[in-house]
């Protein structure tokens, strides 16, 4: 008979989770266009995406026929297949450019937006599957820069002590915002940093920040303007108020773009969201098996940038880096050590359990795994 002694180890055995190297050159494979705006909408763009329940909840930005930006929200689905179906509802209230998760310490959920009434804004809401359940704009920004554009763009990432803010402005530079996770949600202020510069071309828009799971690293991409189509560089930090180190930045072989998506509807790879695997504010991605949602338009669109026909596609990374830290064994027959510092924990505040979830099970030392629903634990 097996010793009671190994039990809390094999569990620790299936909660030890594989995370992956980020690949030396991406190659992803994509979908075709996923949805086709409702009548009356040119363009479904800017997507945010959290897994939701089991299933995907997807906010976007609108463009009318005429001159006017708008927002949307998307019914769940369960399969990308499923989002060709889903419904479309435009918000009364306008979220351009939406970011959408839950701010996990208050359990609040957080649409951030651009071109509400100050810099950036956010809504709060206690459903987000309600596209015009969210409150008034709040203040999240009072940053200014002066560029053709302003500030645009904005995304929003927390560690365990800090939130922050990263944004663009069409002009070449990517700035950061920060305050201390307590204060959230909240404004972030007037003050930044600039924490890229370099062409206007190449750090234009559409700034995302991930943390990479089972890694102290940060992923972030960044929409460049290529000769043959919208795509976006990579960089990578080992701390969210670190610098920066380019990891994949020229159009020929990019993070993902025309080069390297295996799209062939569109040239663009264009202003998304990588699949998170929480919907918390870490803003976590399972680097073993990364996913783009993505703005794509057909090869032969053209003219005025604002009627442009963007849709929705997916990139599925085909070639994930090696994996490593990980362990599939289950069975609870062989002895395995207890995670080390350099095993698989999940920092204060990530998920650590629920159906379909994959990742990492232990919280770090100081945080421990607090069931919160049939689909979500949560180290606090
Ligand atoms: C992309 O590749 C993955 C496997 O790497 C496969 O499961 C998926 O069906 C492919 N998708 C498309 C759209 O080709």
């Amino acid at each position: 008979m097996m010793s009671l002694a190994f039990v809390p180890l094999a569990l620790v055995a299936t909660a030890l989770a594989q995370t992956c190297a980020l690949p030396s050159s991406y190659k992803w494979n994509s979908t075709t266009a996923l949805a086709t705006p409702k009548s009356g909408w040119v363009s479904l763009k800017d997507f945010t995406h959290v897994p939701f329940n089991g299933q995907h909840l997807v906010y976007g930005s609108t463009h009318d026929t005429g001159s006017t930006w708008g927002s949307m929200g998307f019914g769940t689905f369960t399969d990308w297949s499923g989002m060709a179906s889903a419904s479309q509802t435009g918000m009364t209230s306008s979220t351009v450019a939406p970011t959408l998760f839950l701010f996990a310490p208050k359990n609040i959920w957080i649409l951030a937006h651009q071109w509400g009434p100050t810099s950036f804004s956010y809504r709060t809401s206690s459903d987000p599957t309600n596209p015009n359940g969210w409150s008034g704009a709040n203040t999240l920004s009072t940053a200014s820069i002066s560029s053709s554009t302003g500030v645009i763009d904005q995304t929003v990432i927390g560690d365990s002590t800090n939130m922050y803010l990263f944004f663009a402005g069409d002009n070449g530079n990517i700035y950061r915002q920060s305050m201390p996770i307590g204060n959230f949600p909240g404004s972030f202020g007037s003050t930044f940093t600039t924490v890229l510069s370099g062409a206007t071309n190449d750090l234009f828009e559409a700034v995302q920040v991930y943390r990479i799971q089972g890694q102290t690293k940060w992923l972030m991409i960044v929409e460049s303007i290529g000769a043959n189509g919208r795509y976006f560089r990579s960089y990578t930090a080992t701390s969210l108020s670190g610098s920066w180190t380019a990891d994949k930045t020229s159009e020929s072989a990019p993070f993902a773009g025309k080069a390297n998506s295996g799209a062939t509807w569109t040239n663009d790879i264009s202003h998304g969201d990588l699949i998170r695997v929480t919907n918390d504010q870490t803003m976590t991605i399972d680097p073993c098996h990364l996913q783009l949602l993505y703005q794509g338009r057909a090869t032969t669109s053209g003219g005025s940038y604002d009627l442009l026909p963007y849709r929705p596609g997916l990139l599925t990374l085909t070639n994930p880096g090696a994996a490593s830290g990980g362990t599939t064994s289950g069975g609870g027959t062989s002895s395995v050590p207890p995670p080390t510092s350099s095993g698989c924990t999940t920092a204060e505040f990530g998920q650590c359990g629920g159906q379909g979830f994959t990742g990492c099970t232990v919280c770090a030392s100081g945080s421990t795994c607090m069931f919160s629903s049939d689909f979500y634990s949560q180290c606090l």
